[in-house]
């Protein structure tokens, strides 16, 4: 209910009475309710749509270019172009999983200590390579560094210098200022924890935003260009809300934009620059034995012949039981596996975690690889202390798992 109440005075203005009214306003919350679900489903369509659509594109590419490749496969370098492009299509859907998945909970930041300027150099090169727009940068002396997964920072920087570049088809001049924010101070958005942070100001003359786009801009899928995909500031926005920072928008139709990035500073405890890999022992024979665990049936036949073709010999099994088990048997006929590599998780049954415990109790020594598609826990930051030597992120490629073995066997 809604309760409302008004003062009855008297010719002195004392207050003798009061009108009070109950509404029940039941009704209107489930209306609001209601309107509610359907914004969401109405978000979770167009982010449904673009994938769907960007997806059929790209299988389109791969259907295409294998069913030519099958029927050309006796001319081998026309049949072996047609595989090349269907490389080149699924690369791009990579690209496209890698974007998605930091809208959820397996886009979770690998942070690092590090500076943003460098960061600003590369993506300003790269988005302003062949446009006809200069830039500027106004960097305040001794900024302090930021813990930040670079890789994701970087992309975030690229997004937004390129939207600046794409804003001013005419030329211009993109200024970057970088600064510091002290708080509690003038200056921090309210939802920002307190603490120092580093502004980062992305400034452009361009065309602007109309005021009925910017509560939409960082929709997924949301763009105005004939070209845009849309998904640029939609992961921007989750990859600087997973460093605990905030995006701001300054805009004026026709005279340009400002987007802000508020990243926390960082404190004197965290993390210093990735730590070197391990030391191997070299050498086993060129042949080496490899226990591959993923409960994909179509992963464990591909897995095993690209290992056969780079002249090893690959055992597969579908769940961790299996695994203790194909490892322990190994050991006792004295054929040992040189190396085993684990799929983080494994539907219904012992995932990877669980299982290098079991395999390490057996034996000490095992040399083990985990591989996911996603890190939704942190096993990707930390996977040396779980007694991993390297983490294989899925989907790889041939050259990716001859460069791994080479750095391990
Ligand atoms: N600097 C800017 N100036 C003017 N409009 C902008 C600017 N940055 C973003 N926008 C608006 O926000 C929309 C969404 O931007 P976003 O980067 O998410 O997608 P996009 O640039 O259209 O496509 P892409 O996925 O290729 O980046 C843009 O289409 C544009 O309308
Ligand atoms: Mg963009």
């Amino acid at each position: 209910v809604e309760t409302k109440a008004f003062p009855i005075r008297n010719a002195a203005g004392e207050v003798i009475s009061a009108i009070e009214t109950m509404n029940d306003i039941t009704e209107r919350h489930a209306l609001e309710e209601e309107r509610l679900k359907t914004q969401k489903l109405e978000s979770i369509g167009i982010l449904a749509g673009g994938i769907a659509h960007d997806f059929n594109n790209l299988l389109q590419g791969v259907f295409g270019s294998i069913s030519m490749a099958r029927l050309k496969w006796e001319d081998t370098a026309q049949a072996r172009e047609m595989l090349g492009l269907a490389e080149q299509a699924i690369e791009q859907a990579v690209n496209l999983t890698t974007q998605l998945l930091t809208f959820s909970r397996g886009g979770k930041p690998v942070k690092r200590r590090a500076t943003l300027r460098p960061l600003v150099e590369r993506a300003v090169r790269f988005a302003l390579s062949g446009s006809a727009v200069d830039c500027r940068h106004e960097f305040a002396e001794g900024l302090p560094q930021e813990e930040m997964d670079e890789g994701q920072m970087g992309q975030v920087i690229q997004n937004m210098v390129l939207n600046a570049v794409q804003a001013m088809p005419q030329g211009g001049t993109v200024v970057i200022r970088g600064r510091r924010v002290r708080s509690p101070g003038a200056g921090l958005p309210h939802i920002l924890s307190t603490g120092d942070h580093v502004a980062l100001e992305i400034s452009d003359q361009g065309n602007g935003i109309a005021a009925a786009d910017l509560p939409r801009i960082f929709d997924p899928y949301f763009s105005t260009k004939a070209k845009g995909s849309g998904l640029g500031l939609a992961v921007s926005y989750s990859i600087v809300r997973n460093h605990d920072g905030m995006i701001d928008v300054q805009s004026r139709p026709g005279q340009g934009s400002t987007f802000t990035i508020y990243l926390p500073a960082a404190g004197p405890g965290s993390p210093a620059a990735a730590p070197a890999p391990a030391v191997l022992p070299p050498g086993h024979a060129a042949r080496s034995r490899i226990l591959v665990m993923d409960d994909e049936a179509m992963i464990r036949t591909v897995t095993a012949r690209m290992f056969n073709s780079l002249g090893h010999e690959a055992v597969c099994v579908a769940h961790g039981e299996a695994a203790v088990e194909a490892y322990r048997a190994a050991r006792v006929d004295g054929r040992s596996f040189h190396l085993v590599i684990l799929d983080l998780t494994i539907k219904g049954g012992m995932g990877g975690l669980e299982t290098i415990r079991r395999l390490r109790e057996l034996d000490p020594g095992v040399r083990a690889v985990v591989s996911s598609g996603y890190s939704d826990d942190d096993t990707c930051a930390t996977y040396r202390d779980q007694g991993f030597l390297a983490f294989l992120k899925k989907p790889y490629q041939l050259a990716e798992l001859k460069a791994l073995l080479a750095s391990l066997l």
